[in-house]
């Protein structure tokens, strides 16, 4: 069959990065996604905080900043789709230039600084998704953070918790982007007790009839004595799940000098095995009681499984896509049928975090 994504790619590539999302953004906006088939298998489905997932591989935060293609990104063959990192304002993020494409590594950095049209837009676009006569099978995470301004961190994240939990599958509470200031000290044990005391309050009085799972976004870069403190945090604070992880601060020297200079966080490949090992650490520490997503460098079904057996009771990806294409969603699940048959599984369930439990 003809594939349309790879006649395009070259003429994408040439231009800025941002730009050509931005163009997919309309594409996927006026209809033009890309017939993929729909795999419907029984050894994929999960059900995790009371939630449905169709198959465990999602498009995570950053992809659709202002909930516009949650349903055109459905029909690629995610199981969930996150919308967001939305924030209260409207903002504009850092200047232009700000996101970097490195091909030879299928690597991004990014100094995006959450660019979105804020929350009352944001919840505009969710209600005509979630208004929609047919809704798609699979569930929609919304990913919270906050204005660039804001000196009161836990005011925006209740906000925000306040206007979207009751249209939310389940709830980001992102602290790791490394493109906001002071964003990721949120991650130190006083201020994320704080935080999240303040979240899950705000949680438990905004919602009556419906109370979505709260799942906290982690960066990659964290110590050990890190990890163990926020594991330790965020079990005492009765949060539903972890999301590890964001972008890296990491520059490997394989990486191309100009491309490997620019400020942000880098995704994609490179990041690929750090992220694996920092899910495994987690779901070691934290004696798999967290359910994990496991989100950075996935490309391959391989690697999509390399997560859930660290761990991972679901995985993300963005980067990938962009090199990949819009069928790799399909193909990574089509790719996780056969790993789990040939490892004896009957069922994604069974897999998680089978390699630490093997050692
Ligand atoms: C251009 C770009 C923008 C991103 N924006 C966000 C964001 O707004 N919120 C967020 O939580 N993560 C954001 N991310 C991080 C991704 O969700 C993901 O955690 C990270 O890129 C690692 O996964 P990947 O290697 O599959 O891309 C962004 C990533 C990229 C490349």
């Amino acid at each position: 069959m003809l594939d349309l994504y790879k006649l395009a790619r070259p003429a994408l590539f040439r231009i800025d990065a941002e730009t050509a999302h931005n163009m997919t953004l309309k594409a996927m906006k006026c209809g033009l996604v890309p017939c993929v088939d729909t795999i419907n298998a029984p050894e994929l489905e999960q059900k995790l905080w009371g939630l449905r997932f169709p198959n465990p591989v999602g498009l995570s935060a950053g992809f659709d900043k202002n909930a516009e293609v949650i349903g055109p990104a459905f029909q690629l063959g995610f199981g969930f789709i996150e919308a967001g990192t939305v924030t209260p304002k409207p903002q504009s993020g850092n200047p232009k230039p700000r996101v970097f494409r490195d091909p030879q590594n299928e690597a991004v950095i990014n100094r995006m600084g959450f660019p979105n049209a804020g929350a009352e837009k944001f919840k505009e676009n969710l209600e005509k998704f979630l208004s929609a006569k047919a809704r798609p099978n699979g569930v929609v995470g919304l990913n919270i953070g906050m204005n660039k301004t804001q000196k009161h961190p836990a005011k925006d994240y209740c906000f925000l918790v306040r206007l979207l939990a009751p249209m939310a599958d389940y709830l980001t509470i992102n602290i790791s982007s490394p493109n906001t200031p002071g964003l990721r000290d949120l991650q130190q044990r006083q201020p994320l007790m704080d935080l999240l005391g303040a979240v899950m309050d705000t949680r438990a009085k905004s919602c009556r009839t419906h109370t979505p799972p709260l799942l906290v976004k982690l960066a990659p870069d964290l110590n050990a004595t890190q990890l163990q403190e926020i594991c330790e945090t965020l079990i005492d604070a009765n949060v539903d799940g972890v999301i590890l992880g964001n972008t890296t601060l990491d520059r490997p020297e394989s990486l191309p000098a100009q491309f490997r200079e620019q400020k942000g966080g880098l995704s994609g490949q490179p990041l690929t095995d750090k992220s694996t090992s920092i899910i495994r650490d987690f779901y070691t520490i934290s004696n798999g009681q967290l359910p994990i997503i496991g989100v950075g460098g996935i490309a391959s079904g391989r690697q999509a499984y390399d997560k859930i057996k660290a761990g991972a009771s679901l995985v993300q990806l963005y980067t990938g896509m962009i090199y990949k294409g819009p069928k790799i969603a399909h193909n990574i699940n089509q790719e996780l049928l056969d790993l789990l048959k040939a490892d004896n599984h009957q069922s994604i369930s069974a897999a998680i975090g089978s390699a630490v439990r093997e050692g």
